[in-house]
């Protein structure tokens, strides 16, 4: 039916990289995103995983490129952007999702471990939003950004100042961009998980202690990683068209008792 409302969530004819994609919520979000129609290019550094993951979504019909790449090594993006066109067309959905938690006290945290979250969390997210927005505009295609934030970018908790300052950094980098680009018809949004099990987290969430932590959240549970895909496809597809700026919380009112 042409009125279906829910065809509005459909990413035919996109081309999506989502980097972090060799596991937990990246890959979930690449098989949302290749099922939705999109074709998807997947960035992380384990190229078996990668591998894997292309050959299951080949498998069911979808257009999937692996590309074994830190995140941090921007001198490679040209050539990454310049492969992801000539095989897949011009990105033009590109959600930042690599990321990663050290957890530990303030007063003993090295400056690499403060240098290294913000290099990932928040400095290749900024490069790779300026390789992947130049090139949509130079095509002008419209596209739109999604940056993987935290429900610790919207209130603290502690052992997290790394992370938590680095993902507060990248929800304000979302608000600028979505200034600045909003000319170019590029939306740019973020979501910020509350806690989901995944490789980052799995020893200690599925701890006695950790089992204890999510009992006393207010939804007293872990989300799962389904329930962050409709709202990555709202912020990806035409349906979300009016939407931009904002950090949309997934995280079942956690970040509303931190804040
Ligand atoms: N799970 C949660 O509760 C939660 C909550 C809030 C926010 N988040 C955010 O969600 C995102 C995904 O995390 P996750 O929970 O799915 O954890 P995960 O399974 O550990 O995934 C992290 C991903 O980031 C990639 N990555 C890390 N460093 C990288 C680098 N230097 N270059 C390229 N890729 C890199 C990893 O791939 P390789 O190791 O193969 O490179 C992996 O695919 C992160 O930004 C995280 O901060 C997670």
């Amino acid at each position: 039916m042409s009125n279906d409302p829910t065809r509005a969530f459909r990413l035919d004819g996109r081309v999506a990289l989502i980097t972090g994609a060799s596991s937990g919520i990246g890959a979930e979000l690449a098989r949302a995103f290749a099922a939705a129609g999109a074709k998807v290019a997947l960035v992380a550094r384990r190229a078996d995983r990668l591998e894997a993951l292309v050959s299951e979504l080949r498998a069911q019909g979808a257009s999937a490129l692996p590309l074994s790449l830190d995140v941090r090594d921007t001198a490679a993006l040209p050539a990454v952007f310049d492969r992801i066109a000539a095989e897949l067309g011009v990105a033009d959905v590109l959600v930042n999702n690599a990321g990663v938690a050290k957890v530990g006290s303030f007063l003993r945290a090295s400056e690499a471990e403060r240098d290294d979250s913000f290099a990932v969390n928040f400095d290749a997210a900024w490069d790779l939003s300026a390789e992947a927005s130049r090139r949509m505009i130079a095509a002008a295609r419209p596209g739109c950004i999604i940056n993987i934030a935290s429900v610790l970018a919207l209130g603290a908790a502690p052992g997290y100042a790394a992370y938590a300052t680095s993902k507060a950094a990248l929800v304000q980098l979302t608000r600028c961009l979505a200034l600045e680009l909003q000319r170019h018809s590029i939306r740019v949004n973020g979501l910020a998980p509350g806690w989901f099990v995944t490789e980052m987290n799995d020893d200690w969430l599925t701890s006695p202690e950790g089992q204890d932590y999510l009992r006393r959240t207010p939804a007293r549970r872990a989300g799962r990683l389904e329930e962050l895909v409709g709202p990555a496809l709202l912020l990806a597809s035409e349906a979300g068209s009016f939407v931009n700026g904002v950090t949309l919380a997934v995280d079942g009112a956690h970040h509303a008792a931190l804040a």
